[in-house]
């Protein structure tokens, strides 16, 4: 069922950076309502489980290592079509092929560092959502 919602994460180069701001200015002229936010840093443990899926991948170690290494901002958005509409907003994980006018081409150095994270499914924003928030801290 698709649900209408996705969730983000503004990685640790987008708020080192001093990024927040203009990220969330971007989804919010996209469309996207906030459901739910939160201003955290990751441990470790629970980037490596949150990163999980890729855990066979060769850069699996260091993701989790730079994921866990400074604060984020993880949210769930909605919107309709919003998991694919965050995806084209957001650009191809390698910032140099984003397309023009995305987060990623705007404010991405590299393809580990690229500024934001959005789900690839229904599926995973739900998992994702819920690995984050409780039912009390969406609105
Ligand atoms: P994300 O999950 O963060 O939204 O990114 P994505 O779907 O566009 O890309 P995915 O394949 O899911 O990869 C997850 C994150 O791993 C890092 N990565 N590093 N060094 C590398 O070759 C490499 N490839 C991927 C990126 O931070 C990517 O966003
Ligand atoms: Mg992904």
């Amino acid at each position: 069922m698709a649900t209408n919602r996705t969730f983000t994460m503004l990685k640790p180069d987008a708020v080192a950076n001093g990024y927040i701001g203009g990220i969330l200015k971007m989804i919010n002229e996209a469309g996207f309502r906030i459901v739910a936010m939160k201003y955290t840093q990751l441990t470790k443990d629970a980037a490596g489980k949150f990163y999980e899926v890729h855990k066979e991948r060769p850069f699996y170690g260091e993701l989790v290592d730079y994921m866990s290494s400074g604060p984020i901002v993880a949210a769930i958005l909605e919107k309709e079509n919003a998991v694919a509409d965050f995806r084209t907003l957001i650009g191809a994980t390698d910032p140099t092929k984003a397309d023009e006018g995305t987060i990623r081409k705007i404010y991405a150095k590299s393809i580990a560092a690229n500024a934001v994270h959005g789900s690839d499914s229904d599926e995973n924003a739900q998992i994702e959502g819920d690995f984050y928030f409780s039912k009390l801290e969406r609105f």
